[in-house]
């Protein structure tokens, strides 16, 4: 029995869906724990390509359970969407192996056009979220005004919580100026999607332990990233779950005493979408990335800010996680530079910090101070094992090891499912 937490190490989209796609082959139940569908994980295999938002990545995988935790918040006319679309690419969907937690939150519409409303009154400090009504869902959680996943199966209940929630909600909107939601119309559709989805909702936390008492091995796959965690990211410019390690058991009902090991996953550069300091930003990477058709939003299509490696965050994520491991994706995306940097520390002030100051202000006045690397020149999309990497892409990684803390177990050369390779 081995039960594995799977993070992402910086902004997000690091690279979590494929990791735990490869790791699913030696798992029996795949678990999301946090976040909802503004998450979307990229999956290609055997030239298909998966998109996934609340779905864990596991379900590509015939013969493995899937769970959506009571962390999640989970919007169900987004999730039947993202049932059928998967359907239609021939994935297996069923109550057996699609779990849904009773006590995950649900994302209503009224949550969307709070989330608009909320972006459109911050103007130019806007965070740019998904749009996906995340923030006021868990807003409405922490408030203790939230409508869980365990009402689907009470249609009449559900019926009268929601009328109630629509016209507290419909008065907020109304004042911010945004479309009101029909209450009537949205009754009919959630009691639809309702019926749909009953039959995959059961107390998950039990469902997890038994599977646990049974030797199975379970596997967390990590939602966002590090620094979009509310208490450890870059606030305000963040989502409003915890998106580090310790979410993992909040949003799931598995205690850190059954959690054999972590995994952190990070770019070999970095990006981020949506607003916020980074220290390492680079026009030039995201040019070259983005001429390669890389690096485009996959639940937006938002094009993302790239930048060099930032050591300093990775570092600081390792040890908020509490990560044995990191895996490195995207390395390839790093084959035609003659140069490549990583940021060791910052300056502030004249200062030197090892680790990332605690305010979005302090760390957008922060300088990066790099270290220059010799580029490896080599396409490595086609190399399959570790030991044919070229020596210079070695060096990089070994030094990624020195300056974080952590082994790099796994590596990506490519978006496929055969282009990770074991270290
Ligand atoms: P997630 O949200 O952490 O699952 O990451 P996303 O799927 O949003 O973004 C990662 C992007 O990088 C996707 O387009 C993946 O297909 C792609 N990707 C992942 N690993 C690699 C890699 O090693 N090399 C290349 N070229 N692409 C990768
Ligand atoms: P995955 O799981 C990258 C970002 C948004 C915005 C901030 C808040 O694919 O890595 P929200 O809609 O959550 O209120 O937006 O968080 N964001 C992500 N960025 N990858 C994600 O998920 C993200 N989920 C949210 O862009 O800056
Ligand atoms: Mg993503």
């Amino acid at each position: 029995m081995s039960n594995t937490i799977v993070v992402g190490a910086q902004w997000g989209d690091e690279g979590k869906g494929k990791i735990v796609d490869y790791l699913t082959e030696n798992t029996d139940v795949v678990v999301r724990a946090a976040g909802g569908n503004n998450a979307g994980h990229t999956v290609i295999n055997n030239g298909t390509k998966y998109i996934l938002h609340l779905i864990p990545s596991g379900i590509l995988w015939e013969g493995k359970v899937c769970v959506i935790g009571n962390g999640v918040v989970m919007d169900p006319l987004g999730l039947i969407e993202e049932m059928n679309k998967l359907r239609a690419q021939g994935v297996k969907i069923t109550p057996e192996n699609l779990l849904i937690s009773e006590t995950a939150h649900l994302v209503m519409p009224y949550h969307r056009g709070l989330d608009q409303a909320r972006e459109a009154k911050r103007g130019d400090k806007k965070i740019g979220t998904t749009g996906r009504g995340i923030g006021p869902a868990y807003a409405d959680k922490v408030e203790r005004g939230g409508l869980r996943t365990i009402l689907l199966k009470q249609p009449e209940v559900f019926a009268a919580e929601l009328r109630e929630r629509i016209d507290l909600h419909n008065e907020t909107l109304r004042a911010a100026g945004v479309a009101e939601v029909p209450a009537e119309e949205t009754v009919v559709r959630m009691l639809e999607a309702a019926r749909i989805l009953a039959p995959h909702i059961t107390n998950t936390a039990v469902y997890c332990h038994e599977a646990i008492r049974a030797g199975k091995n379970l596997l967390f796959e990590g939602a966002q990233g590090t620094y979009l965690d509310i208490d450890h990211g870059t606030y305000p410019f963040v989502t409003s779950s915890n998106t580090t390690s310790g979410g993992a058991c909040t949003g799931s009902g598995v205690p850190p005493r059954m959690i054999d090991k972590v995994v952190a996953v990070a770019k070999a550069y970095t990006t981020r979408v949506g607003s916020g300091p980074f220290v390492t930003e680079n026009e030039n990477i995201g040019d070259m990335l983005h001429n390669m058709g890389r690096e485009f939003g996959a639940t937006t299509g938002r094009a993302r800010r790239c930048g060099w490696l930032d050591a300093v965050l990775v570092r600081y994520a390792v040890m908020i996680n509490g990560a044995d491991e990191l895996a490195i994706t995207n390395l390839d995306g790093l084959d035609g530079l003659d140069t490549v940097q990583i940021c060791t520390a910052y300056t502030l002030r004249g200062e030197t910090l090892n680790h990332p100051p605690s305010t979005a202000a302090d760390l957008e006045a922060c300088e990066p101070v790099y270290e220059t690397h010799q580029g490896w020149r080599q396409d490595l999309s086609g190399i399959k094992n570790f030991a044919d990497l070229p020596p210079l892409a070695k060096a990089y990684l070994k030094r990624v090891e020195e300056l974080t803390g952590a082994r790099v177990s796994l590596l990506g050369v490519g978006p496929s499912r055969d282009q990770t390779l074991v270290a």
